[in-house]
């Protein structure tokens, strides 16, 4: 099932704060309402924030009262800094109004073929989003043998995106090619992706998953209970992974097992004209961090750090899988040089 669609001026996504107890879709009839869902994390996860941005942007074009193209144009760019603004690590979103906002300044005709552009924009990159996934999982899943137990961090999965994930996609593509796997899947503080997201996902499929809170990692690596790592990502920069936090903690200590870390990210996740130290690490409410649900658990006045992402050098990972294939970093960071 789609995690995002659109239907004759609305976009619809799942809730994603109310699963997996709920159910829930989400009617969103302009912008304003789409970046408010990503802020909120009603929906989330890098490649599916970058299309629900583009698709805020058709939400614009259909609805605007625009007689003239540069009005319109006008009301795009108002709509552009208003997704920039919601959250600022997952380059898919930056990409995504990018890419919306030069296919209408390029296009040509009335207002009329310039909503039409924009909207078949929103569109088209969904679809891709959803044969870009299904690429990564059929060479990720080379990478898979029978036995494996697979740990995995957050959310990659069809939630995170407009269908069938990144790292999830690679599991799943394994798992369809019948080879007998089993999947670690970390709780994720402190919005726990992992225990509502991924395990709901898995136990869908039928795959079996084990749950663990964020400070097994070490544990089950050293019982030997973990053999590949694979997660997603938020942004790949020149010289580090950018993604969910505790994934720095994860790779060091797969470095220290000697277990292969993979991260798997379409290349609308690349930035090569950035460094780790150039990006915006995204700082949330210290009350996902004080509160359980809406219950207080911190005493009153406690300060508090929540960053959303971290960052994994490129040294510990094994090798990169986006829809072009399986790069190791020595050809990722030729590539970082050649552009
Ligand atoms: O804060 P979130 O839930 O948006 O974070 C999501 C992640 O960190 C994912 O691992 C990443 O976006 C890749 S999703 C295919």
């Amino acid at each position: 099932m789609r995690t995002i669609a659109w239907e004759d001026g609305t976009v619809v996504t799942i809730d994603q704060t109310k699963l997996p107890n709920t159910i829930e879709f989400l009617s969103m009839k302009n912008c304003e309402e789409v970046s408010s869902a990503i802020k909120e994390m009603r929906l989330r996860g890098a490649p599916l924030i970058g299309v629900a941005a583009a698709y805020g942007l058709a939400l614009t074009a259909y609805h605007s009262k625009a007689k003239e193209k540069e009005e319109l144009l006008r009301e795009l760019e108002g709509s552009s800094n208003l997704l920039r603004r919601t959250r600022p690590t997952a380059v898919n979103l930056f990409w995504a109004v990018n890419r919306v906002l030069k296919r209408a300044k390029d296009a040509t005709g009335d207002v009329k073929a310039l909503v039409k552009v924009v909207v078949s924009e929103a569109q088209k990159m969904a679809e891709e989003d959803v044969e870009i996934n299904r690429r990564i999982g059929e060479h990720g899943s080379k990478l898979i043998e029978n036995g494996d137990i697979i740990l995995t961090h957050c959310n990659a999965g069809s939630l995170a995106t407009v269908d069938y994930g990144t790292a999830l996609g690679v599991i799943r593509t394994a798992w369809r090619q019948g080879k007998h796997i089993r999947v670690v899947a970390t709780e994720t503080r402190p919005a726990l992706q992992g225990t509502r997201l991924t395990a709901f996902e898995l136990k869908r499929d039928g795959i079996p998953v084990t749950l663990i809170t964020d400070s097994t990692v070490g544990y089950a690596m050293s019982k030997g209970l973990v053999k590949k790592v694979f997660v997603g990502a938020d942004r790949i920069v020149r010289d580090a992974v950018i993604n969910k936090i505790g994934t720095y903690t994860i790779a060091v200590l797969a470095h220290e097992h000697g277990i292969p870390f993979y991260v798997a990210a379409p290349t609308s996740t690349f930035d090569l004209t950035h460094a780790s130290k150039q990006i915006t690490i995204e700082e949330r409410s210290s009350k996902e961090v004080t509160n359980i649900g809406s219950q207080r658990i911190a005493p009153e006045g406690v300060d508090v750090l929540n960053p959303a992402f971290d960052i994994a050098p490129i040294k510990y990972v094994s090798a990169i899988i986006s829809e072009t294939g399986v790069l190791s970093t020595t050809e990722f960071e030729k590539l970082t040089l050649n552009r």
